[in-house]
C-alpha cells in the first residue's frame, strides 16, 4: 500500500505522539494509587502529545492552519488547508487505566477532510485513509461491515454523562435503538468507535456533542471503508451539529430512522 508524502508526516507524527501516551499509560497505573491521582499528569501527558503532533506537521507543512484540541486554532498562511487533531482521545479511558484510546489527525483541505489516522498506541492499530485511495488498518484494507438488518448488528454509541449531553434526549435514543439490534457498546473514545466502524467492527455508531477533533480523521476512515456517516438529521453538517450517526448504506439509513424516532407517550 503506497502512501502519500502527507499521510506519511501524519502516521509518523501519531507514531510519535503514541510513543509518548504510552509511556506515560504506564505511569498512570502507578499514580491510580496515589492520593492526589493521576489528573494533572493526564493533563500533562495530552499536552505533551499535541506538542509533539503539533510540531511534526508543522515541520512539515509549515504554512497550514492547525486546529488541536488543547490549544488556541492557529490560522495559518494557506487558507486551503487545515490539520484536525485530538491528541488523547478517550481521555477518561486513559486516566483509569483503561487502553481505549488514540491520537487522531486528520487533514482538512477547502473544507473537506482528505486524509485520516488513527492510532491506539496500547493495541499497536494504526488506521489509516486517504480520499480515493481506501481505508486500512496496519496496511490491510478495511471494509464496514456488511450486516443488512438491524436485528444482527452491534451498534456503539455515546453516554453523556455528568456536566455533559442531553441524557433525556440519549435515553429516547436508547430505548428505541436497543430494541431493534444484537448489542450496545460504549468503548469511549469516538475516534476509535468511527474506526471500528470502518474496519467492520461495529455494524453502526452513533453520538452527539462532539467536536471536530473527535471525527475528523474517522469519518474519512468510513468514507473511503466504503460507509457512510451523517449528523442526526441526515446532512452533511457533521461538524457544525457535533451528532454522528455511522454505518454501511442500509445500516446508517436504518439507525437514523429508528434514532430519531420521536418520545413514546407512555
Ligand atoms: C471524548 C471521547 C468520548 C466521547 C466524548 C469525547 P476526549 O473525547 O471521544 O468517547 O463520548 O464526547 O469528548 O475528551 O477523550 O478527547
Ligand atoms: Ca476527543
Ligand atoms: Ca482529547
Amino acid at each position: 500500500m503506497a502512501r502519500s508524502a502527507l499521510l506519511n508526516v501524519m502516521v509518523q507524527a501519531a507514531l510519535k505522539a503514541g510513543k509518548s501516551l504510552s509511556r506515560d499509560f504506564g505511569e498512570v497505573q502507578n499514580l491510580q494509587v496515589s492520593v492526589k491521582g493521576p489528573g494533572d499528569f493526564v493533563s500533562q501527558a495530552d499536552f505533551k502529545a499535541e506538542k509533539i503532533v503539533h510540531d511534526e506537521l508543522m515541520k512539515a507543512r509549515p504554512t497550514y492552519g492547525f486546529a488541536g484540541e488543547e490549544s488556541p486554532e492557529e490560522k495559518g498562511t494557506d487558507g486551503a488547508h487545515r490539520w484536525i487533531v485530538d491528541p488523547l482521545d478517550g481521555t477518561t479511558n486513559f486516566l483509569h487505566g483503561i487502553p481505549q484510546f488514540a491520537v487522531s489527525i486528520a487533514l482538512e483541505r477547502n473544507g473537506e477532510v482528505v486524509a485520516g489516522v488513527v492510532f491506539n498506541p496500547a493495541t499497536d492499530e494504526l488506521f489509516t485513509a486517504e480520499k480515493g485511495g481506501g481505508a486500512f488498518m496496519n496496511d490491510r484494507r478495511i471494509r464496514v461491515a456488511a450486516r443488512r438488518v438491524l436485528s444482527d448488528c452491534v451498534i456503539g454509541c455515546g453516554v453523556p454523562h455528568l456536566g455533559r449531553g442531553n441524557h433525556g434526549k440519549f435515553l429516547v435514543e436508547l430505548r428505541h435503538v436497543m430494541g431493534e439490534v444484537a448489542g450496545i457498546r460504549r468503548f469511549g473514545a469516538a475516534a476509535l468507535d468511527l474506526a471500528y466502524v470502518a474496519s467492520g467492527r461495529l455494524d453502526g455508531f452513533w453520538e452527539s456533542g462532539l467536536s471536530p477533533w473527535d471525527v475528523a480523521a474517522g469519518l474519512i476512515l468510513i468514507r473511503e471503508a466504503g460507509g457512510f456517516a451523517s449528523d442526526m438529521k441526515g446532512t452533511t453538517d457533521i461538524f457544525g451539529s457535533g451528532d454522528v450517526v455511522a454505518g454501511n448504506e442500509l445500516i446508517h439509513k436504518a439507525l437514523l430512522e429508528v434514532a430519531n424516532r420521536p418520545v413514546p407517550s407512555r
